[in-house]
C-alpha cells in the first residue's frame, strides 16, 4: 500500500507493521516540498506514529529545516552534546576524536519517550542515521495506543483519571548506578513532575498509555502499590505485540511521536564499530 505524492516531489508513504509505523521513500530534502506533500507526511505521522525515511541525504541545515516542518525545536540542554554551531542537533555517538567524545554516549537505553520526567514532554524527535554499525544497532519502537487498547478492561478503569509521578531525582541511581549520585542543584533542576497515564493525543484525539521508565509511582496510591503497577504497566507496554525493532540503515531518518510511543535503544559492540546519529527534538505540550 502506498501513497504518492504528486506537489513537487513523488514521495510513497508505506505502512511498515500493520498501522505502527511507515517508510518514506523519495523524498529529496534539497528540494521544495508544497504545504500540501508537506500535509500528507504529517498525516502520516499521526496515523502510524512514526515515519523512517529512507535515503535521505541531508545537511544539519536540511535536518533541521525538516523537523521545523513539524513544530517548533527543542534545544537539549546541557548543550555541550549538541553540534557545534548547530544547537538544535544533540549527537549521539560513540565516536571519540583526538580523545574528545564527539557527543553522548550510551543513551536511550531503557524504555522511555523524551522528555517524559519534564513537565513539558517533547513531541517529537528524528533521529538521523550518519555511521550504523556493521551489526544494526536496533532501535525498538512500542505502540502506546495499542498499548492502551490492549489493557484489561479493570486495568482501564484502575487508571482512568490517575496521574504517576515521573522522577528523575528516585529513579537516577536505578537506571544511572555507574554515574554520580545528583548534586543537590542537580536535584532542584529536575523536580518530580505528575502525567496522566492515560494520554490523549492533541491531533489524533486517540488514548494512549503515558509511561515509561522514569515513573515510580502513581498519585494518590500507597507508594508500594503504585509502584508495583508501574511496574507492571511498563511491562505491558513494552510486549513483544505492540513493539517494532528498527534496524538502522545508513541515512535513515526516524521522527517518532513521544505522545504515543516509547522507545528504547539496544546495546552494540562498541569495541568494534561505531555509531553517529543526529537528534532533532520538537516542542511539546502539557500532557492531558
Ligand atoms: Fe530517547
Amino acid at each position: 500500500m502506498s501513497a504518492t505524492l504528486e506537489s513537487g516531489q513523488r514521495v510513497d508513504i508505506r505502512p511498515i507493521q500493520g498501522r505502527f509505523g511507515a517508510e518514506v521513500i523519495g523524498l529529496d530534502p534539497s528540494a521544495p516540498l508544497s504545504d500540501a506533500a508537506f500535509a500528507r507526511i504529517e498525516q502520516a505521522w499521526f496515523d502510524h506514529n512514526f515515519l523512517v525515511f529512507r535515503d535521505l541525504v541531508m545537511t544539519p541545515e536540511q535536518h533541521i529545516a525538516l523537523t521545523r516542518r513539524f513544530g517548533p525545536l527543542h534545544i537539549m540542554t546541557p548543550l555541550h552534546f549538541n553540534l557545534p554551531g548547530h544547537p538544535e542537533v544533540l549527537v549521539l555517538t560513540n565516536a571519540v576524536e583526538r580523545g574528545r567524545p564527539l557527543g553522548l554516549r550510551g543513551a536511550g537505553m531503557g524504555w522511555h519517550s523524551d522528555g517524559e520526567d519534564k513537565r513539558i514532554p517533547n513531541a517529537g524527535s528524528m533521529l538521523y542515521a550518519h555511521r550504523v554499525p556493521d551489526d544494526g544497532a536496533a532501535t525498538l519502537f512500542a505502540d502506546m495506543y495499542a498499548a492502551y487498547d490492549g489493557l484489561a478492561d479493570a486495568t482501564k478503569r484502575r487508571i482512568a483519571g490517575r496521574r504517576a509521578r515521573f522522577s528523575r531525582v528516585d529513579m537516577h541511581e536505578i537506571h544511572y548506578p555507574h554515574l554520580p549520585p545528583l548534586t543537590e542543584a542537580q536535584k532542584r533542576e529536575r523536580p518530580d513532575v505528575y502525567h496522566p497515564l492515560v494520554r490523549t493525543h492533541p491531533r489524533s484525539e486517540r488514548k494512549s498509555l503515558f509511561i515509561g521508565r522514569w515513573a515510580r509511582d502513581i498519585e494518590g496510591m500507597p507508594p508500594d502499590e503504585g509502584f508495583a503497577l508501574v511496574q507492571a504497566l511498563c511491562a505491558h507496554a513494552s510486549d513483544v505485540r505492540f513493539v517494532y525493532r528498527h534496524h538502522w540503515r545508513l541515512h535513515d531518518a526516524v521522527l517518532w511521536d513521544n505522545r504515543c510511543m516509547l522507545h528504547c535503544a539496544t546495546p552494540f559492540d562498541e569495541t568494534r564499530f561505531q555509531r553517529l546519529m543526529h537528534r532533532t527534538t520538537l516542542e511539546g505540550d502539557v500532557p492531558v
